[in-house]
């Protein structure tokens, strides 16, 4: 198992990654320094530990402000601070990247990951990282991909890069480290690719020098030392000899088109072969172009949500405790946003309150798959609602619809899921870049668990005759650890064939599993027995609150409302609902009877 970052530290003040103590790999200029050398890493936390350790957990939405009441005016569309700024930048060895980086840092107050520095210092630190990134550093060479890239991404995923925003320099340097951020939706606002002649790089890099307590970029000759006491200290790196750099230069020019292709939409080169303020400037009115779009961006599709999901007050007015009308289909806008806001608000909260396995049963005709009158698109709705809303407070959304399961003739999936994959793709998502950078979609299963995800909305899981999704599902949120996973609808009923295929558990631990998602919103309409029509009642429950059991009546103007009969601590069974609608207190029934009677059956999950 590799170590990771034994003694490399960030500086909060800055932004800027400050050097280890330096070893034996750089040498001193002038005088030599006694070295101190980090202590190995053999206690260090191992490379797997450490990025479990740096998760993106939610721990609690600090900004998300919903009202505890859950009868709010409408859906409040949380606007956290502007979106961050993310930036690469590359060009050839010594082109002024670091340099560049120091100005960036200091206006912007991006993080700056440097792979250069973050293998510097592992190799000073003695770490396994470092020890095998020595010899091709020191050699100008590459350090394998899959060590940078795992460095990279799990410093990437980390809350400071993911609040103040990135500042990526000298990654990607190959196609394949390209590659991995692509396929992991990770892509910068602009690509900055600094452009100078090969004979000036080899000039600046063996006058190089570096400031190991400041982390500051000298040159002998263009930027030398501010006092006597700095220049004692000054260092310079062991690949700064020309040989070395003409292979680095080499190294550089062999990969350079392939990574500029895969950034061609974002690309910017920028002639760095003038002072450095001066290139700064051109850098500077480019990044604030970019925040200022984002800004712009943001504040139009805030407005576009609020106003979508705050509209026709007055015929929320109409409706006493929960809408009316729910017999009408389609149901009206009004009434999806009601539901959409109040399924939004329980969970928020529950995630809020540190729940990590919770599931939604929403059942309006509209979410009823057993009704003519299901509507695959209100389920997209809610879905949407819940994803942006956790993306606009900074988060990783994985949305996940579970594939086709089986083997050949016994391949196929749920009815209720066909082509709800495709519809989540093609909706619309915003315009600000939600889709892709913060929301993805995915399926059900241990492997979609990508590291920078941080909370899973799992669209209607299901088993089907023959297929259990149990098992994905287990192994998904094993994977997930204490991040969030939220069903939506799930369907999670053995079914008589649904012990099957691949099953590793058994039918009473599937059962189990499948209670161990706690409600965090539920709402059902009850119907006679054998009938869906007329509504009698409807019983609603928003975490953290009680159980609401609703009665359906007609007001003397003949208008429908919905009073309030009762509430329970948790859910009700069905004679409890039955005794509450026929006014009779629970010792003094023994058994359920009269036309709610059916409720029992309906209510079993
Ligand atoms: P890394 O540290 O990234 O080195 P590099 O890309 O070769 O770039 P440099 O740090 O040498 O130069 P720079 O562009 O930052 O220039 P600077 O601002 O310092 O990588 C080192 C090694 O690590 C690699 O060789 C590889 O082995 C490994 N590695 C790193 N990332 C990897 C990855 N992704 N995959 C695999 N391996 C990886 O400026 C240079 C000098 O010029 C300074 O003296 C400065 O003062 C001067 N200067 C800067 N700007 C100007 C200007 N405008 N005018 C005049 N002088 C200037």
């Amino acid at each position: 198992m590799l170590n990771y970052a034994a003694t490399s530290s960030f500086n909060c003040h800055n932004n800027r990654f400050t050097p280890p103590p330096f070893s034996s790999n750089y040498t001193l200029h002038p005088p030599s320094h006694s070295l101190s050398s980090s202590s190995s890493s053999s206690s260090s936390p191992s490379l797997s530990s450490q990025f479990h350790q740096n998760s993106p957990l939610i721990h609690v939405y600090k900004h998300t402000h919903f009202n505890p009441s859950p009868r709010t005016k409408g859906l409040k569309v949380r606007c956290s601070q502007n979106e961050p700024l993310k930036v690469m930048i590359s060009g050839a060895p010594a082109s002024g990247k670091g340099t560049q980086c120091e100005m960036i840092v200091q206006k912007f107050g991006l993080v700056h990951i440097s792979t250069g520095d973050l293998l510097r210092s592992e190799v000073a630190a003695g770490s396994e990282i470092g020890n095998q990134a020595k010899e091709y550093m020191n050699s100008g060479r590459l350090v394998p991909d899959e060590v940078v890239t795992t460095m990279v991404i799990g410093r990437l995923s980390r809350d400071d890069a993911k609040e103040k925003g990135w500042l990526l320099d000298g990654f990607p340097r190959s196609f394949a480290q390209a590659q991995s951020l692509e396929k992991m939706k990770i892509r910068p606002d602009i690509f900055v690719a600094l452009d100078v002649p090969d004979e000036i790089l080899i000039d600046r890099c063996v006058g190089r020098r570096l400031d190991p307590e400041t982390g500051k970029i000298y040159h002998i000759k263009n930027f030398p030392p501010e006092t006597e006491e700095v220049k004692a200290r000054l260092i310079t790196r062991a690949d700064d000899t020309e040989e070395k750099v003409k292979s680095r230069l080499q190294i550089y020019k062999q990969n350079v088109e392939a990574i500029l292709s895969t950034y061609s939409d974002l690309l910017k080169k920028i002639d760095g072969n003038r002072p450095k303020d001066v290139v700064f400037g051109e850098i500077n009115s480019m990044l604030l172009q970019i925040q200022k779009e984002k800004e712009t961006k943001k504040s139009e599709n805030a407005i576009k949500l609020n106003s979508q999901f705050n509209k026709s007050p007055a015929t929320k007015e109409n409706w006493r405790g929960i809408p009316t009308n729910l017999n009408n289909i389609p149901h009206s806008r009004e009434i999806r946003e009601y539901f959409y806001d109040d399924v939004l608000q329980a969970t928020q909260r529950a995630i809020n309150d540190g729940k990590t396995r919770v599931k939604v049963e929403i059942n309006i005709p509209e979410l009823n798959p057993e009704q003519d009158v299901y509507r695959i698109g209100t389920l997209m709705e809610l879905v949407r609602v819940l994803a942006l809303s956790f993306a606009d407070d900074g988060k990783r959304v994985k949305v996940s619809v579970q594939g086709s399961m089986g083997e050949g003739a016994l391949a196929g999936m749920p009815l209720q899921l066909a082509g709800t994959r495709k519809i989540l793709e093609f909706m619309d998502w915003g315009n600000d870049g939600a889709m892709g950078n913060f929301i993805n979609i995915g399926s059900i299963g241990g492997k979609e668990v990508d590291e920078v995800d941080d909370i899973f909305i799992l669209v209607a899981p299901q088993n089907a005759m023959g297929n259990c999704i149990i098992d994905d599902l287990r192994a998904m949120t094993n994977a997930a650890g204490s991040r969030p996973v939220i069903l939506i609808n799930p369907r999670l009923k053995d079914l008589p064939a649904s012990s099957g295929i691949m099953q590793t558990m058994g039918r009473e631990q599937r059962l189990e599993y499948a209670a161990s998602f706690e409600m965090c919103y539920q709402f059902r309409l009850l119907y006679y027995a054998g009938t869906q029509y007329p509504i009698m009642g409807a019983l609603r429950m928003a975490y953290p609150y009680r159980y609401e059991l609703f009665k359906r009546v007609n007001d003397a103007n003949g208008k429908e409302k919905y009073v309030i009969l009762s509430t329970f601590p948790s859910r009700p069974t069905g004679d409890e609902i039955n005794d509450a609608f026929e006014g009779r207190t629970r010792d003094k029934v023994k058994k359920s009877s009269g036309f709610w009677g059916f409720l029992s059956g309906i209510l079993s999950t």
